[in-house]
């Protein structure tokens, strides 16, 4: 949803802090994002919800849904709002929850805030509590919050997984989120990443919908409910945006989900095996797969040829098999790993495993070819198979692994 040229943690706030306090100084100038009460209609919210609203804030609703929809928020309610910008979500929370209840709006933008306090005192409304703070850090209590309400921010934050577990962390047992925000079809290409027009298109921070949905499993929610997906990049009033999301397949998503009753943190375990959604697999799996299938090939046909030579003798079988074609299938099967990491290259741009996995090829071919010594075979068999590991790993950071991570674990690799 923002500009950001680059992905330290520092550089993100600063962009988004830059971008948001613009709109909350001045809603009308251009932003590539739907921006106020037409942004605020077209993605769900009744016309006479709007209407009840202080119109400074409605005026500076930059939400990407209608997390409402979900219908959770109960008289007496003790709210959370992550990333409140100018307040829309928080005064209708306001109103549900009535004078019993209580709403955080939390927002890492001063003018933001700043904004949202001065509706507060100019509307008179005292059950609602500005928080300047980061997601990553909530300054509440553990089991203080009754619902979590986001609209639009998750997808700008980085560290998702640590707000998750902030947000698992604040609510009580029982306790509801709802929650809109964007996700695409596609891995944003390696390229993309690195190109400021996709930032500032504000899809670059966006996950894919089955990694998005598997984080919350990993959090420890459940009852998670898809409510309602919307295209909401069509709003957007740049052609070039409209055209990029429609490229990666992004929209704007409205959930509700819930903390169980006797909910401790997941353990490894659990956040593993959550991880493992078909599709997800499937993903990292058809990129890798067929060249790890390629090495298995290879090792198996040589190896296994091996063993079953020593089982024909032994049973005493005089088998004898033409070796140059055994040598020709063995060296196709290892080619066809290199070509595999080769494949792969373009998505995640490390050139190691192609450069390893090519090494170890021609070390099957001299000694399939050239002289035969047994060390040589396993250690080439050896050095293909670990460029196969390594450069499905690749593909997972590139694809699977939020972008500050990945570069922390590719430093470390
Ligand atoms: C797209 S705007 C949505 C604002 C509001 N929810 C609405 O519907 O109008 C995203 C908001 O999230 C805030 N934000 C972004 N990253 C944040 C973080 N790490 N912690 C707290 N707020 C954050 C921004 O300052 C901005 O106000």
């Amino acid at each position: 949803m923002v500009a950001i040229l680059g992905f330290s943690k520092d550089k993100v706030t600063a962009a988004v802090q830059a971008m948001y306090g613009d709109v909350a100084r001045d809603p009308r100038q251009h932003f590539h994002f739907p921006v106020g009460r037409t942004a605020a209609r077209a993605v769900g919210y009744p016309e006479d919800t709007l209407d009840r609203l202080p119109q400074h804030a409605v005026e500076r609703f930059v939400g990407v849904g209608y997390p409402f929809r979900a219908s959770v928020i109960q008289e007496g309610d003790r709210v959370l709002d992550i990333g409140s910008g100018a307040g829309c979500d928080s005064l209708i929370a306001s109103s549900l929850v009535g004078d019993s209840g209580k709403v955080w709006s939390l927002d890492i933008t001063p003018e933001m805030l700043g904004r949202l306090r001065a509706t507060l005192s100019e509307a008179g409304i005292d059950n609602v509590e500005p928080i300047e703070a980061d997601a990553e850090h909530i300054p509440l209590p553990d089991n203080s919050v009754d619902v979590v309400t986001s609209n639009g921010v998750l997808n700008l934050i980085p560290a998702k997984r640590t707000v998750l577990a902030e947000i698992f962390r604040v609510l009580k047992p029982e306790g509801r989120m709802q929650l809109s925000d964007i996700v695409i079809d596609r891995p944003v290409p390696l390229g993309g990443r690195s190109d400021p027009e996709l930032w500032a298109e504000c899809v670059v921070g966006a996950s894919v919908k089955e990694d998005y949905l598997a984080l919350f499993r990993e959090a420890g929610f459940t009852d998670i409910v898809e409510l309602r997906e919307f295209d909401y990049f069509s709003e957007s009033p740049s052609a070039d945006t409209r055209r990029i999301a429609a490229g990666l397949g992004a929209r704007s998503i409205d959930i509700a989900m819930r903390r169980p009753a006797h909910a401790v943190s997941p353990g490894r375990l659990d956040r593993l095996t959550s991880r493992l959604h078909p599709k997800r697999l499937a993903r990292v799996g058809a990129r890798g797969l067929w060249g790890a299938v390629a090495a298995a090939t290879a090792i198996l046909a040589c190896y296994g040829l091996v063993a079953l030579l020593g089982l024909a003798s032994l049973l005493g079988l005089g088998l004898t098999l033409p070796e140059g074609l055994w040598a020709v299938a063995i060296f196709a099967a290892t080619v066809l790993a290199v070509v595999a990491t080769a494949v792969n290259l373009p998505r995640h741009g490390r050139p190691w495993p192609l450069l390893v996995s090519g090494t170890g090829a021609a070390l099957v071919g001299y000694v399939l070819f050239v002289s035969y010594d047994p060390l040589i075979e396993a250690l080439g068999f050896i050095i293909l198979v670990g460029a196969i590991g390594w450069d499905l790993y690749q593909v997972y950071l590139a694809e699977c692994v939020p972008e500050p991570r990945r570069r922390l674990r590719q430093s470390r690799a």
